[in-house]
């Protein structure tokens, strides 16, 4: 049941720091390492592994090119995200040392499971992250890891996505410790930041108030709603604008800050919305980069609503509003900078009267072609 919420989305939303916590549960061993005993593939075979590939559809393809930024990073193992109903029909190449990890949260996607039909015939191996025990696709896999997010019933995915970085996270460091690419105190000091993260979900949550302000107010306009991130904050930017079109309706779109130049910056005009994942402060130049970008859409008139860490000044003279978000590393900042903009969606669909849980044209579970 609904709990009080007035939509199980809602609900999901705030559900999201026990579901990344149980996610993480039981993940460290008393020998001092990163344990997922699900994964029933042989240590040695993971070894020989020189490629990954990923597929999901949705909100599970935009977890996985989160997950790519990490998988690469702490593996060294090539990774490639691809939507699923474009993997199957295009010949990719791959082959026994090919590792697939396929991404749902139903376990029932058709084409994320035609996918996994076609790599297992090419006798790739395949890792499920699922959220549905005993679903199709992960007793079709090799193996299963399984997010702990309990059911999702809200068609739009929120707390189904943040466990599906975790997860995705947690494959990766065992990837990378059974590969020696890590060890013990190294893989220890990420599995604590993980293991951070719920709070700082919580605080993200806590302070919710102005961006359902905010999204109260823009329920009047009908202005097409954009979203600007780099690195992770791409997948999570395209995330944001996923979560606006499914319940609310309204055109939106996710561009990779680096590309504004490119052909995005022309749609920018006199009071365009535009919300901008900004990268922590001071770790790498990325930070900078989007801060000038965000210089240059306002200068155009764009309405800025940035997502920043909290403390970065560099941001504030460019904000028209300022989202301020726990501190962590780049890697794991869409853990919370996905949540407001969860958020932000839930609360303008419910201004506009639409079913938040059942929004038109669309299923939980697509399970056709
Ligand atoms: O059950 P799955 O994770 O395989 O579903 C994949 C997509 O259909 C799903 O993420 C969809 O995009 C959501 N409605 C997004 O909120």
């Amino acid at each position: 049941e609904k709990q009080g919420y007035d939509w199980f989305m809602r609900k999901e939303i705030f559900e999201q720091p026990k579901a990344v916590a149980d996610t993480l549960l039981g993940r460290w061993s008393d020998r001092g390492e990163l344990v997922l005993d699900e994964v029933r593939i042989s240590p040695e075979e993971l070894r020989r592994i020189n490629k990954i590939v990923i597929v999901a559809c949705g909100s599970a393809f935009y977890a996985g090119m989160v997950a790519k930024y990490a998988i690469e990073h702490w593996t060294r193992v090539a990774c490639e995200v691809e939507l699923a109903s474009e993997f199957r029909y295009r010949d990719p190449i791959i082959d026994p040392m090919t590792l697939v990890i396929t991404i749902s949260q139903s376990g029932e996607t058709a084409d994320t499971l035609m996918a996994i039909r076609h790599a297992r015939e090419q006798h790739a191996r395949v890792i499920a992250i699922c959220n549905t025990n005993g679903a199709t696709i992960p007793r079709e896999s090799d193996a299963v890891i399984y997010t702990h997010a309990g059911p999702e019933i809200g068609v739009a995915s929120t707390k189904g996505f943040l466990t599906q970085v975790v997860a995705c996270y947690l494959l990766g460091l065992y990837l990378a410790q059974i590969r020696g690419m890590k060890y013990g105190d190294e893989i220890r000091a990420l599995v604590d930041e993980l293991e951070s993260m719920p709070d700082k979900i919580q605080r993200v949550l806590d302070g919710i108030e102005p961006v359902y302000e905010l999204a109260r107010k823009m329920a009047r306009d009908e202005d097409a709603v954009f979203f600007l991130g780099r690195h992770v904050g791409y997948p999570v930017a395209l995330e944001g604008a996923l979560k606006l079109k499914e319940i609310a309706y309204l055109h939106a779109e996710g561009f990779a800050a680096g590309e504004l130049k490119h052909g995005a910056i022309a749609v920018v005009e006199e009071g365009t919305p535009v919300f901008v994942v900004v990268p922590p402060e001071g770790r790498d130049q990325l930070h900078d980069k989007v801060v000038s970008n965000i210089e240059e859409i306002r200068a155009r008139g764009a309405r800025t609503i940035v997502l920043a860490e909290e403390g970065d000044t560099a941001v504030s003279a460019f904000a028209d509003m300022l989202i301020s978000l726990p501190r962590c590393s780049t890697l794991l900042q869409p853990l919370v900078a996905a949540v407001p903009l969860q958020a932000f969606a839930c609360e303008l669909a419910t201004a506009k009267g639409h079913d938040v849980d059942q929004p038109r044209n669309l299923a939980k579970s697509v399970t056709v072609e």
